[in-house]
């Protein structure tokens, strides 16, 4: 089975609620009739009736619950939530309310919050940082982790690399600069996201333009450095860097440049350097080897949040709310 397949299966085992906040835009419409229709998740949009007139006519949405911001019997329940979360940064009812009816991702994130939500999916027609900033505000980090990191689950066509074609990348969406122990945490976030999505060992190469001190710079010892509080702190994941990306993929150049290594050679978990390399690396392989990116997934936050791309289609929203759902499932 296809991995979304598989992915959808999962979803439709333990109905989750997700919220589509994006009822200004017509690709929602669409994929709500299909999730409902395929019974993947209780799919709730938010938006008013002229919202949901112009945008969604001719769209069966028998099967999807709309709630309208500025008529809706729980809004007290959200304002009061909001300003509970962030009086201290200077929310009081009014700019909570004046919010919520402005930006409906703050809206789907506050039912998430009080319970009355699984998950959100948004980004058809927002920026990535106007997407998880309401998130990141709101709902938070699970316990004991200091940040938020966003993945890809590549699916490379035609590929015995990784675990047959399929691999994690990461951070490719959230974090603009990082240390070294965020660049461990994030390896250990990515780790979990591959058991949990693929359902098979992680093996995680810490990645570099340097293989085994090859290379000497302060950006090589960022990511060395990584390395060993990842095998500190996460001692029981498979786990191994720096290394390049043919040493990490190729066994022949793994053997050659990491001899001794388990994970040169066989990684499935790619961590990036920075967002630039990760960002670049997951669309060259979408674009250059025709791979499925699904994707950015968030990894790290209290609840799921996902972000979609600009250009998404409506199946890719269906996908990315299979994907929420299983996260919701496993929270
Ligand atoms: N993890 C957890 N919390 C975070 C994180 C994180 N990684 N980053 C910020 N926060 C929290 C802050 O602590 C703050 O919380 P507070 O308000 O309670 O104090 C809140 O989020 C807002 O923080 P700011 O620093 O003001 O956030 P900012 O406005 O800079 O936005 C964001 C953060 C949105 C993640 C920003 O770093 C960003 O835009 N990142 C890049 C996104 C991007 O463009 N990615 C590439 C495109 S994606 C693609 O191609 C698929």
């Amino acid at each position: 089975m296809a991995f979304i397949d598989e992915l959808k299966a999962k979803a439709k085992a333990d109905k989750k609620t997700i919220v589509l906040p994006e009822s200004m835009d017509q690709r929602t419409y669409e994929a709500a009739e299909k999730i409902a229709k395929e019974g993947i998740a209780n799919i709730v949009i938010i938006g008013t009736a002229d919202e949901i007139a112009k945008n969604g006519a001719g769209y069966d949405l028998s099967g999807v619950t709309i709630v309208d911001p500025f008529n809706d019997p729980n809004k007290q329940k959200y304002i009061d939530k909001f300003v509970e979360l962030r009086s201290k940064k200077g929310v009081t009812p009014e700019i909570a309310k004046d919010q919520m009816e402005k930006d409906y991702m703050y809206y789907a994130c506050l039912m998430c919050k009080c319970g009355d939500a699984d998950g959100v999916v948004s980004g058809a027609c927002h920026s990535t940082g106007n997407t998880i900033r309401p998130a990141l505000q709101l709902l938070k980090t699970k316990p004991g982790i200091s940040s938020v990191s966003g993945f890809f689950l590549m699916e490379v066509p035609d590929c015995d690399l990784g675990y047959n074609g399929l691999f994690v990348f990461a951070d490719c969406a959230v974090n603009v600069d990082f240390d070294a122990p965020k660049l461990a945490e994030i390896a250990a976030l990515s780790a979990e996201s591959f058991r949990n999505f693929v359902g098979a060992e992680p093996k995680v190469a810490m990645l570099s333009y340097s293989t085994k001190g090859s290379a000497k710079h302060d950006d090589v010892t960022k990511v060395t450095d990584a390395v060993a509080i990842a095998h500190e702190k996460y001692p029981d994941i498979e786990l191994d860097g720096e290394l390049q990306l043919d040493a990490a993929l190729v066994a022949s150049v793994g053997e050659l440049k990491a001899p001794g290594s388990k994970v040169a050679g066989h990684a499935n978990t790619l961590v990036f350097p920075s967002l630039e390399a990760g960002n670049i690396g997951y669309k060259l392989v979408q674009r250059l080897a025709k791979a499925n990116a699904y994707g950015p997934v968030l990894q790290g936050l209290a609840m799921p949040v996902n972000d979609l791309s600009r250009g998404c289609y409506a199946d890719d929203i269906v996908g990315v709310v299979a994907m929420t759902a299983v996260q919701a499932q496993q929270a």
